[in-house]
């Protein structure tokens, strides 16, 4: 082995050592490496039989650090990521991390790319992350092997992943990790939404995934071993684990859309422990040790909720424009939209109704009772309404013009001229 000098294992001690690399040229007289050419031989070496071996690593001069604007090629990932899932800037980083050292090759090449754990408080974009790297990676967010955990709770339905024994009902149906779903494409997505929801059967299977990148499935053939890789795969887990205490821990801190950064800051440390501890009685040790990523999703400030709002009514918009309006919502429209999704229980999903129930609802039923029609502009503002004793958010419509034609204006001018 390069650099160890003896049959002990140990690292020699010239030149392996950091004080050693980190003052060059430190010795007085010639430099090191000659000294090296001309190496008396040592008795005193264990297991040297007598003779020094040659030092085979250099000394280390050049340092060596992450350079600010050099892109790598996990960047359009990151990017992807960051336009997608708003505010979890610390989880896209640690995912971001785990692939490029697998980009590097710096992996276990008989595991799965990355084995990543997404906890923390529900609708802060667990599965969205999920979702946002499929697209990242593979060009659509449906692109992945989705397990609804919830869904095998029972031990028979594991069936249904790994297949049934011949004979047995229901052998013939198809399984969902076959080699063609799981082995096709590199860096494939296995997503276990919710896997504490699951029976311990399938914990077991992925104790195997996890642990030596492969599954044997229920049914071989003769022509099929039935083992399929996991090797290329990118397993995550998503779990709300610990969701209770979280909660919990959310309102003594207060912590929710209105507080303040810093201080939500100073609670995201003791969601991240109560999330460990709820975690450590959850699953047994030799699951957890496997584990590459455990990442802590943040509960959302409230700024974060406007640029969540931002992309959810881009979307809005863009179904829109495809039937042929344009949408445009005031200020007003979008503080009275934030404030209806406050929920600090219950992350985002109060936002992302509010934006179904105000907008595409009432914009679906104007058109169909003919009061907007292709071609308009509709603005989405606040008024207050007498009726209700509140404000509410009303749409209002642009007059179509008709655009006069050249003929047209002509007329108009000679007109003018009379
Ligand atoms: N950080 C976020 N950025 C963008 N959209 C988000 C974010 N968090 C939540 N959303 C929106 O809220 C919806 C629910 O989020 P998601 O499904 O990711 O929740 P979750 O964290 O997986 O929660 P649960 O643990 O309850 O499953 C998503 O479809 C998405 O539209
Ligand atoms: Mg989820």
């Amino acid at each position: 082995m390069i650099g160890f000098g003896s049959e002990s294992g140990r690292p020699e001690k010239a030149g392996m050592t950091g004080e050693t690399a980190a003052k060059p040229g430190h010795g007085r007289g010639k430099p090191k490496a000659d000294k090296h050419k001309t190496a008396k031989p040592i008795a005193s070496v264990p297991g040297g039989g007598g003779r020094k071996l040659p030092r085979l690593i250099p000394e280390a001069t050049i340092p060596v650090r992450i350079p600010k604007n050099k892109k790598t090629p996990v960047d359009h990932i990151r990017a992807i990521l960051e336009e997608e899932v708003i505010g979890q800037t610390r989880a896209i980083d640690a995912i971001c991390r785990a692939l490029i050292r697998s980009h590097a090759g710096f992996r276990n090449p008989y595991k799965p790319v990355a084995v990543m754990y997404f906890a923390g408080p529900t609708g802060v974009g667990k599965t969205e992350t999920a979702r946002a790297l499929a697209r990242a990676l593979h060009g659509d967010f449906r692109k992945m092997i989705k397990v609804d955990c919830s869904e095998y709770a029972e031990p028979h339905s594991i069936a249904r992943l790994i297949g049934s024994p011949p004979g047995y009902v229901g052998s013939d149906l198809p399984v969902v990790f076959s080699k063609e779903a799981v082995e096709t494409e590199p860096n494939t997505i296995i997503l276990f939404d919710e896997v504490e929801k699951a029976h311990f059967r399938l914990h077991n299977l992925l104790l195997q995934i996890m642990d030596e990148g492969r599954l044997t499935l229920a049914r071989r053939t003769k022509d099929d071993d039935g083992i399929v890789d996991f090797t290329k795969t990118i397993v995550i887990m998503t779990s709300n684990i610990g969701a209770t205490l979280i909660d919990n821990l959310m309102k003594k801190h207060r912590i929710g859309f209105k507080t303040p950064s810093a201080s939500m800051e100073e609670s995201d440390q003791d969601i991240y422990e109560t999330v460990k501890e709820a975690m450590r009685r959850t699953f047994p040790p030799e699951f957890r040790n496997r584990i590459t990523e455990f990442i802590v999703f943040r509960a959302l400030p409230r700024e974060a909720l406007f640029d969540i709002l931002r992309k959810l009514l881009n979307i809005s918009a863009t179904r829109f424009a495809n039937l042929g309006f344009t949408l445009h919502l005031s200020q007003a429209a979008r503080d009275w939209l934030v404030d209806r999704g406050l929920d600090m229980e219950m992350g985002v999903r109060p936002l992302v109704k509010a934006v179904e129930k105000y907008i595409e609802t009432k914009l679906a039923e104007l058109q169909g009772y003919g009061q907007i029609k292709p071609g308009d502009f509709i603005l989405a503002d606040v008024a207050y309404d007498p009726d209700e004793g509140e404000e509410r958010i009303i749409f209002k419509r642009a007059r179509r013009t008709r655009r006069k034609s050249k003929a047209e204006k002509k007329t108009e001018i000679k007109f003018e001229h009379y």
